[in-house]
């Protein structure tokens, strides 16, 4: 059970957004970094040292991702712009990790001239990465385990999922490779998003040790690190718990002793990508309402779109919304919470109850710092808002600025 509160002043949004105006996103610099730090902590039993490489694509700002660098957080990227941006924020070589799928040659040639760890997503990548950007002395493979391991909501069933090798592939993909020459191995898999039960981490690290035993008893190659991706949720509803790290981390442990060292393949380091778990609950889109309509309901129209914040319209995301200023009033409004984009899915909410809400009122949308400016688009001529960054002592630093007109027509040959 978590109680939802804002952690910044609301006469401070208010001064700030007489010089910025809204919708606009807040990171919370303090929870962010004591929740890095913790997620860390959980997993300091790891031989060679645990790394989370945040999943960029979650908060692609570099201010961001040198803050979580500082926390001792490497960069999970899946283009080029985000090896870019892991880059300008100063993270170098193995600290970089490019996962990424249906790869254009440009992003293993960019990954390799940086000397980030490369995990191919298909055993047809192997020819091409050789015959493009040669092929590197550490290689990870990402694992789709198809219906040995059950699917979740978002990510859907492992068969269905475009991603991964099979385990005849694997195998098959692991031979070659140390016929090439390559010494040093890892595995990786992803099967989960936004999941919130702890065992299904355990099960899923247990699945991957059991395959290094297999592959080594096979092909006797020993593992420097298994990659538990991310896919480790946060608790958008009130009712709902926090996932258990601590636990997750102690199952994992008694599945390394008993399959890992057992069979005598210890040291292996574990690392994961975890995005949403790192940054998501400390994110904010402040937002204004500019009309409230009543007809057949009460419709609160709000100066952000979905195309700031996707996440309700397309998963039909809850997210929790305090009215600034307003939170002991009672619940005595129930509406749907819009955007003004041309489509009737543009909603943050349906049938929220709220206290009475009228134009003017600043809406503060929480847990919106992972997948939420990330994944904005310009539909309808919207302009992409700005991010701030809400430093330790309180100030308030301009991470990112908004887009503006001439931002948005910049790539018109007019
Ligand atoms: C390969 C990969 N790693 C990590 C992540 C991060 O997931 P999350 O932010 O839910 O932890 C994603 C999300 O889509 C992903 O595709």
């Amino acid at each position: 059970m978590s109680t939802k509160r804002v952690p910044f002043p609301g006469e401070t949004i208010r001064a700030l957004i007489q010089e910025h105006p809204t919708p606009f996103y807040v990171y919370d610099e303090r929870a962010i970094r004591e929740n890095a730090k913790s997620f860390c902590k959980a997993f300091s039993w790891v031989p060679g040292g645990f790394k989370n490489y945040f999943a960029v694509k979650a908060l692609p700002n570099p201010r961001i991702l040198k803050l979580l660098k500082e926390e001792g957080m490497g960069a999970d990227c899946s283009s080029l712009p985000e090896l870019l941006l892991a880059q300008q924020a100063g993270l170098k070589g193995e600290e970089i990790i490019l996962t990424s799928n249906d790869t254009p040659a440009e992003e293993y040639i960019k990954a390799r001239e940086m000397g980030a760890v490369i995990n191919l997503d298909d055993i047809s990548h192997i020819p091409f990465l050789e015959r493009h950007a040669g092929i590197p002395d550490l290689i990870c493979f990402r694992y789709n385990p198809g219906p040995l391991k059950g699917g979740n909501a978002i990510i859907g069933e492992p068969e269905e999922a475009k991603y991964g090798f099979t385990r005849e592939h694997l195998i098959q993909g692991y031979r070659e490779m140390k016929e090439k020459g390559v010494k040093r191995f890892g595995l990786h898999t992803m099967v989960a998003s936004n999941e919130l039960d702890p065992l299904y981490f355990v099960d899923t690290a247990q699945i991957l040790f059991d395959l290094i035993v297999e592959i080594n008893r096979v092909l006797g190659t020993r593992f420097e690190f298994v990659n538990l991706g991310g896919g480790f949720g946060i608790p958008y509803r009130q009712d709902q718990e926090d996932l258990d790290v601590r636990f997750i981390s102690e199952g994992i442990h008694k599945a390394y002793r008993e399959t890992i060292e057992r069979n005598g393949l210890h040291p292996i380091r574990i690392v994961t990508e975890s995005g949403r778990m790192i940054t998501g609950p400390y994110g904010y889109l402040v937002t204004r309402v500019r009309h409230v309509k009543r007809t057949y309901k009460t419709f609160v129209g709000m100066d952000a779109s979905m195309a700031d914040l996707m996440r309700p319209a397309i998963y039909g995301a809850y997210h929790h919304i305090t009215v600034l200023g307003k939170e002991e009033e009672p619940l005595a409004c129930t509406c749907d919470v819009t955007g003004s984009l041309c489509e009737n899915n543009d909603k943050f909410a349906i049938d929220r109850k709220l206290p009475e809400v009228e134009t003017g009122d600043i809406l503060v949308i929480h847990d919106t710092g992972a997948h939420g400016h990330a994944m904005g688009f310009n539909y309808n001529g919207k302009l992409r808002s700005a991010e701030f960054l809400m430093r330790q002592n309180g100030s308030f630093e301009m991470i990112r600025r908004a887009e503006t007109v001439d931002d948005l027509f910049a790539t018109l040959s007019v």
